[in-house]
């Protein structure tokens, strides 16, 4: 069954045509097929992610946010510390992913998790304003991702903390001590990832540091399955808004 269902999500990431005039209609093109398979998937594929989790600060009484969160699968990350914030609001615009994250907060019980469908580059929670702000996977994801980082920038409290972790490339000549791909991964990744609609770039990394302070910032490469011998760059970063 598990092997089956692997196999579904590798059809309509390979083979199946996206459709769609808007954006959200393309990415409920693209997930209808596979909401049921995407968790078990995309394990193999979305590394970085319990590590971003774990070592994102909460405090009771916070207010968190994941945009573009799709099934709600990271917030298993957190173990036991998803009891830590008093709400978190999972943000997506695929339908079907979301109806795998409202069974997964009814199944949990998880009061204090609501999900909505809206986009991430301008939904506002009830609350106004929030402590934490995540997007995994999700900027790549995201068309005008400079105004999903702005918006979220506008949404945090001073102070307030954003963990993000992504496929990137690096620039051709990056800042020390930034870490240098060669020509193949530069050019390969983003025309390989182009065709499923997710946008691998040299600057979302870059705009991050320079718009919030860096509290732990980390270069890594995995291992890709069925693309044997190839490794995909990603990073991790949770950085701070400034208090001032
Ligand atoms: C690769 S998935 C990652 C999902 C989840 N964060 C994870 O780590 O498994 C990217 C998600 O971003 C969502 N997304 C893309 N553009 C969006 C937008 N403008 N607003 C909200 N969600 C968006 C997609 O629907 C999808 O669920």
């Amino acid at each position: 069954m598990s092997i089956l269902r692997e196999w579904k999500a590798l059809y309509h990431i390979a083979l199946s045509p996206i459709r769609g005039a808007t954006h959200a209609e393309r990415l409920e093109s693209f997930y209808q097929g596979q909401a049921d398979a995407y968790d078990q998937f995309r394990k193999h594929l979305l590394k970085g992610r319990e590590e971003m989790y774990s070592a994102l600060p909460l405090e009771p009484g916070n207010v968190m946010m994941e945009l573009g969160a799709g099934t709600g699968h990271n917030l298993t990350f957190l173990g036991d510390r998803v009891q830590i914030p008093q709400k978190i609001h999972l943000v997506d615009l695929s339908r079907s992913l979301l109806d795998v994250a409202n069974k997964r907060i009814e199944s949990n019980g998880w009061k204090h998790v609501e999900a909505h469908e809206a986009d991430a580059t301008t939904f506002v929670p009830p609350e106004g304003k929030v402590d934490v702000v995540t997007f995994s996977y999700s900027l790549t994801m995201i068309p005008d991702w400079f105004a999903a980082i702005d918006h979220a920038y506008s949404l945090l409290k001073p102070g307030g903390v954003i963990g993000v972790v992504d496929f990137y490339v690096a620039r051709k000549y990056p800042d020390a001590p930034n870490k240098k791909h060669g020509w193949f991964t530069r050019s390969f990744w983003p025309v390989w990832f182009n065709l499923d609609n997710v946008y691998p770039t040299a600057d979302h990394m870059p705009y991050l540091r320079r718009k919030f302070e860096t509290i732990h910032f980390e270069e890594c490469k995995a291992w890709m399955r069925y693309l044997p011998g190839l490794r995909v760059p990603y990073y991790i970063f949770i950085g701070r808004k400034p208090s001032s």
